[in-house]
């Protein structure tokens, strides 16, 4: 090949690239979602460093600005005040000698225990995976201008491998009990937690997990706290751990544990076979917690994606969102304890007026939707159903219940593009936690994507699709007998201009 004789057209390309980057308009390229977070231009993945301070939510991301497939990791940056509306700032953390940027944490030095404060503001300490060549260690940076700008630690790392090869994505807290803070950290099969009193130095102190769950890939991104169970004045701690391959309906999701910490290392309470998923859909992965959240607020956010087919989806200057932002908490069920994962109060911000639902009619809407039903399964007679979202090119993405399963389902067969990867047109099911007579479904609509939370959040799923043309009407379905319904409400969303004010 002469190389020479290609470097025009290279040219040609990249200026192509960069050019029609530059006269992106977000607000109408095709799949581009309204209300999710997306990055200005180039691939993401994971959520990270998520903090909060001083009124700011910042959200840090996997980020590779000069292409949309994954490459050497940065750290990108996005600043909000109510978790939907989000400024993008600089590029945060750039790869460096020591490797690339991976997942890792953020936290708030309140009492200054690193010494890295150098003004009024307390440093905000950002505790990252360095990547170089599939050798990893821990670094860490800070910011004294309230996460404006960062500065890499000069005795990087913090954290020196002892010869692992999976060894990645810091999620640190402080531990009041202990008054030390706690670090957990992925390490091929299992969670290691080490303790530090300045984050600078890291002392190994338990482990957890070699023979519970799902073990189906390699154990990322872990992530833990404390959650109260709701109508008790117990609590519980929760490990979240991220897995690939493994997930419930194949590729990437993210598995949870309930049990006990003690400062130095988890103990779970679930029998070691079984499996819980904080979403059973395809499209949630590597989601954690902020840190530092007002009000002892617990608030989730997962990458909506899956590494089976993220690098391949039809979407043109970017690739990948966020999830909603979401609430956590324990709940007891049939089944036992679960997590319980709803949309942030924020997200009702977005909506229009409230209307009623039709059961019998096809309603229309602008491409962002919420709707809240209710079934009644006692007095139905049919066996499955839901509602079915569609276009005028008879593609049709269905969010149902099928009753002789007990299995909620998406099913994105038809719902458009999906040449992209073979596996990609599927029905995912989950396993309906509740045994409620009365069976709830909430869904929040955006574009390319559907979040379903089922029975006040304990049965979860979210999943993307890629429509020829948006979906802007939805119906109710059913297949045999009479399905009958309590209550059904739908909003538009963003209607009055709430456009998000970036991104
Ligand atoms: C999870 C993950 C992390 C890693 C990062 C690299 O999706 O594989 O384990 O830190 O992505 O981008």
């Amino acid at each position: 090949m002469n190389y020479q004789k290609l470097l025009p057209v290279l040219l040609v390309l990249i200026l192509a690239c960069t050019s029609s980057r530059k006269e992106t308009d977000s607000t109408t390229e095709p799949h581009r979602p309204k209300f999710h977070f997306t990055p200005p231009s180039g691939w993401m993945n994971d959520p990270n460093g998520m903090v909060y301070y001083d009124g700011e939510y910042h959200l840090f991301y996997q980020h590779y600005p000069d292409s949309t497939v994954w490459g050497p990791m940065h750290w990108g940056h996005a600043i909000s005040t109510d978790l939907i509306h989000w400024q993008h700032q600089p590029i945060a953390l750039f790869p460096d000698s020591l490797g690339y940027i991976f997942s890792g944490s953020a936290v708030v030095d309140v009492n200054n225990t690193s010494g890295l404060q150098a003004g009024n503001d307390k440093p905000l300490v950002a505790i990252f995976t360095y990547d170089k060549k599939g050798f990893e260690t821990q670094g860490i940076a800070y910011s004294t201008d309230k996460g404006r700008t960062w500065t890499k630690y000069e005795n990087n790392p913090v954290l020196k491998n002892p010869g692992e090869k999976d060894f990645r994505d810091p999620k640190v807290f402080w531990h009041d009990e202990s008054q030390h803070w706690i670090m957990s950290l992925a390490v091929g099969n299992r969670i290691e937690f080490y303790r530090s009193s300045n984050l600078k130095d890291w002392e190994k102190t338990g482990e957890f997990g070699r023979e519970y769950g799902n073990h189906g890939g390699v154990w990322e991104c872990p992530d833990l706290f404390k959650l109260p169970i709701e109508g008790t004045n117990e609590s519980r701690w929760v490990l979240l751990v991220s897995i690939n391959p493994g997930g419930p309906n194949g590729g990437s999701a993210t598995q949870y544990f309930i049990g006990q910490f003690d400062g130095k290392t988890f103990t779970s309470e679930n029998d070691p076979a079984s499996e819980r998923w904080v979403d059973y859909g395809p499209d949630n992965y590597a989601g954690v917690t902020w840190n530092n959240a007002p009000d002892g607020r617990t608030i989730f956010l997962g990458w909506m994606g899956n590494w089976n087919y993220a690098q391949v989806v039809p979407t043109q200057s970017w690739r990948s969102a966020m999830t909603l932002p979401r609430e956590l908490s324990l709940k007891a069920t049939a089944a036992g304890l679960r997590l319980a994962v709803v949309p942030s109060p924020e997200v009702l911000s977005l909506r229009g007026e409230q209307q009623a639902i039709d059961f019998k009619k096809s309603v229309s809407f602008n491409g962002l939707t919420e709707l809240q039903v209710t079934f009644d399964l006692a007095a139905s007679t049919s066996t499955d159903f839901g509602i079915e979202f569609f276009n005028s090119r008879n593609e049709v993405l269905r969010i149902g219940y099928n009753r002789t399963s007990n299995q909620l389902y998406v099913d994105r067969t038809k719902a458009g593009k999906q040449d992209f990867f073979d596996q990609f047109a599927a029905v995912h099911t989950a396993l309906r936690s509740s045994s409620d007579p009365l069976l709830k479904l909430h869904l929040v609509l955006d574009v390319a994507s559907v979040e379903l939370f089922a029975d006040d959040g304990t049965t979860c799923m979210t999943s993307t699709f890629f429509p020829n043309e948006d979906f802007t009407e939805f119906r109710f379905y059913s297949n045999t007998g009479e399905t009958v319904s309590v209550s059904g409400e739908w909003f538009s969303l963003m209607t009055n201009a709430k456009v998000r004010a970036d991104n």
